[in-house]
């Protein structure tokens, strides 16, 4: 049977008091609505429908580049209402798992037990959770011989059913025929005035359709986020799981609470990470790379045996094996370190390539810069790549010695072997082999006073 996905993702989400609608929130970096997307993906639905309402037009623009189909619900008349809207681009035959934007953890292979179970017309199924507090949620009401005969909410439940801690997380599996069937019969006359999907159950048990119900392997999977306290409450059990899964994989993590992965990691043997490196995008690590404490490493390739000090910022960028970064440096995007180049602190590249063995140890903007290798750089060199309109490069030569403070007005080329004099600006063109030096020359005078206070 052909799957179709239809996430719920019209609610306001008032308590979240953001102007940014609830599924647009983001967690490990990304919108809630991204999470239940992706993981839709991977269960290769053949169409993947979002039902929006609040924030509509933000949340399609940020997802203009997905294969989604959208469902407008202007007015939230409940859940059931909801699944109404998407059901004109369900088709007649297949079967359809409804989630939710703002229940993004749910696992793969949780939703694959569940639509397993739906195989034919005469079955459905929901993912239920036994809860020590089930205060809120609907209740699932089983008969004598333990089937499910209906869902009853909260606020419409007697104390009896109060008592029930089996729970519907929401998330249904419904062959489309039965979802085609059994919506438009949906009434509103219940506590709240709302059009509950949940009513479809009864529905199933009066038609003699089979309720199969199936357990999360972990509580967290069913969790909806509702305010900022429950979004960062599940974001740092997701950072434990993915910080759980590097270490099974043999990554050293120091401190896994102090760890933000948003994004993807690939990774060698004998990787090393101090408290508090946050991951952004795709980040590539060698062998052997260690990583200090307060760093941001941001879509970049980290070769084996490189070192990275604490409080360094890395972002599209490349470093070759066995080069040092840090501490407190900047690689800003275009930067690509060959094998054993030494990045220090207080150190800027930009669009800067740097060759084999050359450092830059202090204090330096290395910005539009070709660098070959063997070459020092002083202490406060400057290229100074911007005249106010355009960018322009500096080549620096295999061997080159940059004395410190140094600016390289570019376009400029420093020669192989060449070597600037401390505190020269450089705004011709140094020849292979040479010196050259562009500062004022100094003066000693003999004698001098120095001025005394008028009495
Ligand atoms: C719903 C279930 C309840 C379950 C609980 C789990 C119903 C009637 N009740 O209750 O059995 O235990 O979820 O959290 O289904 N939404 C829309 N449009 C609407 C209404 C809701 O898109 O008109 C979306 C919301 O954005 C939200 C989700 O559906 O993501 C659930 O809605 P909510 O109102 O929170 O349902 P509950 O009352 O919590
Ligand atoms: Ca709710």
């Amino acid at each position: 049977m052909e799957l179709s996905v239809v996430i719920l993702a019209a609610g306001k989400g008032t308590r979240m008091k953001s102007v940014l609608p609830k599924v647009m929130q983001p967690l490990a970096g990304r919108p809630l609505l991204r999470h239940v997307v992706q993981t839709a993906q991977t269960l290769k639905s053949a169409r993947t429908l979002v039902v929006y309402g609040h924030g509509g037009d933000l949340v399609q623009k940020a997802f203009a580049a997905d294969a989604l189909l959208w469902a407008e619900q202007a007015e939230q008349k409940g859940t059931g209402h909801a699944v109404q809207m998407a059901l004109p681009q369900l088709p007649a035959s297949g079967r359809t798992l409804i989630l939710y934007g703002d229940v993004p953890l749910t696992t793969a292979a949780t939703l694959g037990r569940l639509i397993e179970k739906v195989g034919s017309e005469k079955a459905m199924g929901l993912i239920t959770l036994e809860m020590v507090n089930p205060a809120g949620y609907g209740r699932i009401v089983r008969n004598a011989s333990g089937a499910v005969t209906r869902i009853v909410e909260q606020k419409d439940a007697n104390d009896e059913e109060k008592k029930i801690r089996e729970v519907n997380t929401g998330i249904f599996c419904v062959p489309n025929a039965l979802l085609h069937k059994w919506l438009p019969l949906l009434q509103n006359n219940n506590a709240q005035g709302e059009y509950y999907l949940t009513d479809i159950i009864a529905m199933a048990a009066a038609d003699g359709v089979a309720i199969e119900t199936v357990q999360p392997e972990q509580s967290w999977e069913v969790d909806g986020i509702n305010d900022k306290l429950q979004l960062a409450t599940l974001e740092r059990v997701h950072q434990r799981v993915q910080a759980d899964n590097l270490m099974r994989a043999g990554v050293t993590l120091i401190d896994p609470a102090r760890f933000d992965q948003r994004g993807s990691i690939t990774h060698g043997m004998d990787v090393h990470i101090e408290p508090n490196v946050i991951f952004e995008g795709r980040v590539v690590l060698g062998n052997n790379v260690r990583i200090g404490p307060n760093c941001l490493l941001k879509d970049c390739e980290i070769g084996d045996n490189v070192i990275i000090k604490p409080n360094s910022l890395i972002d599209d960028a490349k470093v070759g094996a066995g080069a040092e970064i840090g501490p407190f440096a900047r690689l800003r995007p275009g930067t690509v370190l060959a094998e054993n180049v030494h990045i220090g602190n207080f150190v800027e590249t930009k669009k800067a390539v740097l060759g084999k063995g050359s450092k830059a140890n202090h204090l330096a903007y290395l910005g539009d810069a070709d660098i070959g290798s063997g070459v020092n750089i002083g202490a406060g060199t400057i290229t100074c790549n911007y005249d106010g309109v355009n960018k322009h490069l500096t080549t620096i030569g295999d061997d080159a010695f940059i004395g410190t403070n140094a600016s390289l007005v570019a376009p400029v080329t420093i020669g192989k072997g060449a070597t600037t004099g401390a505190g020269s600006t450089i705004s011709k063109d140094v020849p292979d082999g040479t010196l050259a030096v562009a500062r004022a020359k100094q003066i000693v005078i003999e004698g001098w006073q120095r001025p005394k206070k008028k009495s």
